[in-house]
């Protein structure tokens, strides 16, 4: 049987690193937001032995490394399954991007598998498999608004408001993100990192209590849900040590707010960057400008939960 899956993109609304564990990860704090950019996966299930990739993209790739391989591989030895797993990536995300390529595609194989097998892992396992292969994959499990903890596998979901316009800034660099995370430790060895962790959370717990809650403590008119966050002091740590190596990058950011975002980062350790805007409209304005200017820019919607799953299957 053939299944075929889109396998949606994620930004990051905030990273905050803490310090490095003993495990060599590093504590995290991020709330991670799907959107609508996706590859397209095809999983099929032959006689056979075996796990083939076919992917047009020659920076993907196609071996045992590749996540869809490492996911599949587990996936089958848990279910007891047979036969020999053929996945197809069409690539439309850029490679080492930050918008979770990688992951979202190894846990829409994984999805596609269990469909095309007519088979399901229990949730907790699926989970356990999601966050060996890696710390991004578990949230695509979840989709729309997702807190991240821990090294980022271990994710919430968390209040999921109506979409908003995106535009999508890929400039045609990859940052790897081990590298980051070291540049990271030898700029900026962080003692404070708990203190950094409780102010992230706490942020957090503001905003989400003020969603929630008719506690009388609001102040004036209410904005965008979105942009309330946004102002509850979100920023993406990696800006600091990927921004002074890539140069362009910290002008794609700056060129996204000067043609109208509401807010503007780096998504993940990069080189994605991303801007909200206030509508479609005003998304499809600046994307225009932008490539004007020489950028690569898409407009897309954050994709809430509900329109992740449906759309995903659909
Ligand atoms: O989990 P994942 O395979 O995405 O991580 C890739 C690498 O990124 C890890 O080997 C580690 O060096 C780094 N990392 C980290 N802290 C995290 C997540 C990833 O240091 N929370």
């Amino acid at each position: 049987m053939t299944v075929t899956v889109k396998s949606f993109a994620k930004i990051n609304l905030g990273l905050y690193i803490g310090g490095l564990r003993e495990d060599g990860f590093h504590e995290l704090r991020t709330v991670y937001q799907t959107i609508g950019l996706h590859d397209l996966m095809t999983v099929n299930v032959e006689r056979g032995r075996g796990i083939e990739i076919r992917c047009q993209h020659s920076a993907v790739p196609k071996d045992e490394s590749n996540t869809c391989y490492r996911i599949v591989d587990r996936a089958m030895a848990a279910l007891r399954a047979k036969g020999r797993v053929v996945i197809q990536i069409e690539k439309r995300l850029p490679v080492q991007g930050g918008m979770g390529g990688a992951s979202t595609n190894a846990v829409a194989a994984l999805i596609a598998l269990e469909r095309a097998l007519k088979k399901n892992l229990r949730p907790e396992e699926r989970l356990r498999i999601a966050s060996e292969v890696g710390s991004d994959l578990p949230l695509f499990l979840i989709g729309g608004r997702v807190l991240g903890v821990g090294r980022g596998e271990q994710v919430f979901p968390v209040v999921d408001l109506p979409a908003m316009a995106c535009v999508v800034v890929t400039p045609a660099v990859g940052v790897s993100t081990p590298k980051a995370f070291t540049e990271w430790d030898r700029k900026l060895t962080a003692p404070d990192a708990s203190d950094r962790m409780n102010l992230l959370g706490r942020g957090l717990s503001a905003w989400l209590g003020q969603m929630y809650s008719g506690a009388p403590f609001r102040r004036g008119r209410r904005e965008n849900p979105l942009l309330e966050l946004v102002r509850a002091g979100i920023k993406n740590d990696f800006e600091e040590v990927v921004f002074p190596e890539y140069p362009e990058l910290s002008k794609g950011k700056a060129a996204l707010e000067r043609v109208g975002a509401k807010y503007a980062s780096l998504s993940g350790s990069g080189s994605t960057l991303y801007g909200l805007f206030a509508s479609k409209e005003a998304a499809n304005l600046a994307a225009a400008k932008l490539r004007k200017q020489g950028w690569i820019a898409q407009v897309t919607m954050t994709l809430p939960r509900r329109e992740y799953w449906k759309k995903m299957l659909s």
